[in-house]
């Protein structure tokens, strides 16, 4: 049995540490910033109406994803290890039990999950990467880039073949450990993409229709203001913009508590979660922005789906000067953002697996990564052979999807603040937040009462209502 309890009593973590406060912050920020901001942002608020659902999600991002992201880099720093041993640890050494376990281990299976048509999706954007760079979208029509897009998820073989190519990647950077792999891959890309973003911003408010996109993400119905029942806000859209909160900000499933186990003692974790909710924030918003008046411009529909992204972008590249260069280049972006999304996503089963069963952190991971690949076929299939297979909420990926972000991670975030706010004792929870008045208090009734009050209120709700 590895121990990682050091001498002075401090325990250190056996994957190494980040080298630096900024380093972590940067790691988190690329776990953060990936395909829930610039791909799923835009095509669920397109698919919930817009300005109401906007404004739900900022609310769940600020009262129930900043508490819980405190929480889970908190749990991490304390435990030092991966979320299944951590709960287990700090259940026991807290007075309570070591069940807490459960919730790791709900986690490292949401991170499976996710990953799996996560993976599909980051196919595309490899894909795409060639489409742009062949030219295929200069000058082309909202009708041509439709018709590629169609006719792309169709063939399935040519979806799986980009599944497989980014789940190699994502092994190759996961197999080589914290230091060596994680660090590097998120310093430049963050940056860049966010540089791309304006570019995009500054095309589509020179589209004529910036003002309809921007009435769209913004402006709130009258009948949801006077909370009547012409409201288009649903209980299953506001939960769908708690699951967005959860799946954007990458907690709920121990992924943030596995990034906080490296990090240093003295680093402030209330200053690391405001700039990393910060920055993923503006870049969802920013995605819509850039998005929506394309969509207007071009007659297209918000509630296209998951090819939101692929059929509006393409085109406004497609018409800009030195578009095929931009394109390219943004797709490669894209593909960097998910992919150290990805890492993170699979951080926790590996952690896992190399600390409970003894084995190198190849090994962990080769074995995850084929588990995690094999259920992606599923979503692959989604969009052509199975795409009229439709159970529950939809197709295999569309189950997947409902099942991770809107039952998984908001029931963790739920279980992760009631062990931060109730079960840890103030001592622990102030020792590692800095016990400095204000700061203190406000997340400690956050964690406490509003946010996993909020979480069961909408999860009870949604699921009576539908
Ligand atoms: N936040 C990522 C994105 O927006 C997706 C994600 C969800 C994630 N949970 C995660 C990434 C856990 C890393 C770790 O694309």
């Amino acid at each position: 049995m590895l121990s990682n309890q050091a001498s002075d009593g401090k325990r250190t973590s056996l994957h190494g540490h980040w080298s630096s406060r900024m380093a972590f912050i940067l790691a988190v920020t690329g776990s953060a910033v990936g395909l829930g901001n610039i791909w799923k942002f835009p095509y669920i608020a397109g698919q919930n109406g817009g300005g109401a659902f906007v404004l739900v999600y900022l609310i769940c991002v600020v009262v129930i994803g900043m508490p819980v992201m405190m929480s889970e880099i908190l749990i991490g720093r304390r435990g030092r290890r991966n979320p299944v041993a951590t709960m287990e640890l700090l259940g026991k050494e807290e007075g309570s039990s070591g069940k807490w376990r459960w919730v790791g281990s709900m986690g490292v299976l949401a991170g499976i999950l996710i990953l799996s048509y996560y993976s599909v999706i980051a196919g595309w954007t490899l894909a795409y990467v060639v489409k742009s760079a062949s030219g295929a979208f200069a000058g082309a029509s909202a009708e041509i880039v439709g018709t590629h897009f169609s006719s792309f998820v169709g063939n399935w073989k040519l979806v799986a073949l980009c599944h497989t190519l980014f789940m190699s990647l994502t092994i190759f950077v996961v197999a080589r450990g914290v230091e060596r792999g994680l660090e590097q891959a998120v310093r430049f890309m963050v940056p860049a993409l966010l540089l791309l973003m304006l570019l995009l911003l500054g095309y589509s408010m020179s589209s004529g229709y910036f003002g309809h996109g921007l009435r769209f993400m913004f402006s709130i119905p009258e009948s949801c203001m006077q909370l009547t029942e012409a409201c288009p806000l649903t209980w299953d859209s506001v939960l769908a913009a708690l699951g967005q909160a959860f799946f954007t900000l990458s907690i709920g499933m121990g992924a943030i508590m596995a990034y906080g186990a490296y990090l240093p003692e003295e680093t402030s974790i209330t200053g690391a979660s405001t700039a990393v909710v910060t920055a993923d924030t503006s870049i969802a918003m920013l995605a819509g922005l850039a998005i929506f008046p394309l969509v207007f411009a071009n007659g297209l529909e918000p509630a296209a789906g998951p090819g939101l992204v692929f059929q509006t972008l393409p085109l406004a590249f497609g018409q800009m000067t030195g578009g095929v260069f931009f394109s390219t280049i943004f797709f490669v972006l894209l593909a960097f953002a998910a992919w150290t999304s990805a890492i993170g996503l699979m951080e926790p089963a590996v952690a896992w697996v190399v600390e409970h069963f003894n084995r190198t952190r190849a090994q962990g991971t080769v074995i995850i990564g084929g588990l995690i690949w094999g259920i992606g076929l599923g979503s692959v299939l989604s969009f052509n052979v199975l795409a009229d297979t439709r159970f529950f909420k939809g197709t295999i990926f569309d189950n997947v999807d409902f099942l991770t972000s809107n039952i998984m991670l908001p029931l963790g975030g739920l279980l992760i603040t009631i062990f931060a706010g109730w079960v840890m004792c103030r001592n622990s929870t102030a020792d590692e937040l800095g016990s400095s008045g204000t700061l203190y208090k406000a997340w400690r009734i956050l964690a406490r009462f509003i946010a996993p009050i909020g979480i069961l209120f909408v999860l009870i709700n949604a699921v009576t209502s539908s």
